[in-house]
């Protein structure tokens, strides 16, 4: 069964910081070059500051001094931020996922909230950096595929500061490749797949990589998908999957593909807010893209979802926005 419930969030609104950044540059005009060197001459992250905290206690200080560098004029960062990232670290918390995939890294604030809790749940696993080929079973870490080696660059000296460096690897390169390939890159033999995959890069993107990881088995039975940014900008392809049955996903590769990205809605008003978002879409039509980079992939329709929304806000702006959180509850032949 589909299911798509309401889930209210208890937590106020944060303060605004900066207007809606649509149509303005945001982001690679330096400011993430800026915010590393920030983090590395802050004496309150220094090894001698840090050395005696505990990793929530180090990671959160690392967190806090990127949010802090975001509330600066023109320095705006893309992360999930507060409100939508304390809710998914709770699911991180009760799902216990060993194994978690983020598709778009950005500075990594949302790879030092989620994955630092990794080590905590899984003290006697093996983590990235001491990975081979006969630590399949006992493998836990956080992968995260991020396009820009700059962005990487932070993200990695963020995880180092936050003690996280030996949990998370990341990995460059555009997401729909890099997928393709993931099994053999990680060397993950199957029925080996993710227990959590936090889908936040190019919002076009999510359906194909999606599909891409279902046909390659690395999501399945028992995955927890969280997808970030499904109001704003919004993404509808994507809610129609993960909200449709086997038989309508099944019909809707019968359809032929269209060209155009189906319409989003930016800031929509609270009346529309509920219909448009929390109780739809689910459209049986083939959105474009189920093509990038070349690679084309029709999913494994089969897989069934059950998917409920997460509201939450933007960090700095404080426009409203929302997670999709499905979880892959079994399989229909
Ligand atoms: C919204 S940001 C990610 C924010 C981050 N998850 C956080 O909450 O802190 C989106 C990131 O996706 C990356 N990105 C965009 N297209 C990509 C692609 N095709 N493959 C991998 N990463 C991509 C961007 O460079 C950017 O860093």
């Amino acid at each position: 069964m589909v299911t798509s419930s309401r889930s209210k969030s208890q937590a106020q609104a944060p303060q605004k910081y900066h207007e809606p950044v649509q149509g303005t540059v945001f982001h690679g005009d330096g400011r993430e070059e800026a915010l590393l060197k920030h983090l590395q001459s802050l004496s309150s992250l220094s090894a001698e500051e840090t050395s005696s905290l505990s990793l929530q206690d180090r990671s959160q200080r690392v967190l806090d001094a990127i949010h802090e560098f975001g509330k600066g004029e023109n320095r705006y960062l893309m992360s999930i931020g507060d409100t939508k990232g304390r809710q998914v670290e709770e699911l991180v918390k009760e799902k216990k996922p060993k194994l978690i995939l983020e598709l778009g890294t950005y500075v990594g604030f949302s790879g030092i909230s989620f994955g630092r809790h990794l080590l905590e749940l899984h003290p006697d696993s093996i983590y990235p950096g001491d990975w081979t080929s006969n630590t399949q079973e006992d493998r836990a870490g956080y992968i995260s595929l991020e396009k820009s080696e700059v962005y990487a660059t932070t993200a990695r000296g963020g995880f180092k500061l936050a003690g996280l460096d030996k949990v998370i690897k990341v990995i460059t390169g555009s997401s729909t490749t890099s997928l393709k390939s993931l099994r053999e890159t990680l060397n993950m033999p199957k029925p080996l797949k993710f227990d959590m995959v936090f889908l936040d890069h190019l919002k076009p993107l999510y359906t194909i990589d999606i599909k891409v990881l279902e046909e390659e088995g690395l999501v399945g039975p028992g995955t927890l998908l969280v997808a970030d940014n499904v109001v704003k900008p919004g993404n509808p392809a994507y809610l129609s999957w993960v909200r449709a049955t086997p038989e309508q996903k099944r019909k809707s590769l019968q359809a032929p593909r269209l060209t155009k990205q189906p319409p989003v809605t930016p800031n929509p008003p609270i009346e529309e807010w509920e219909t448009a978002f929390h109780d739809g879409p689910i459209d049986e039509t083939r959105w474009a893209p189920d093509e990038a980079e070349g690679i084309t992939a029709e999913g494994d329709p089969g897989l069934i979802y059950t998917s409920e929304m997460l509201d939450g806000w933007d960090p700095y702006t404080g426009e409203k926005d929302a997670c999709e959180v499905s979880v892959c509850t079994g399989r229909q032949d």
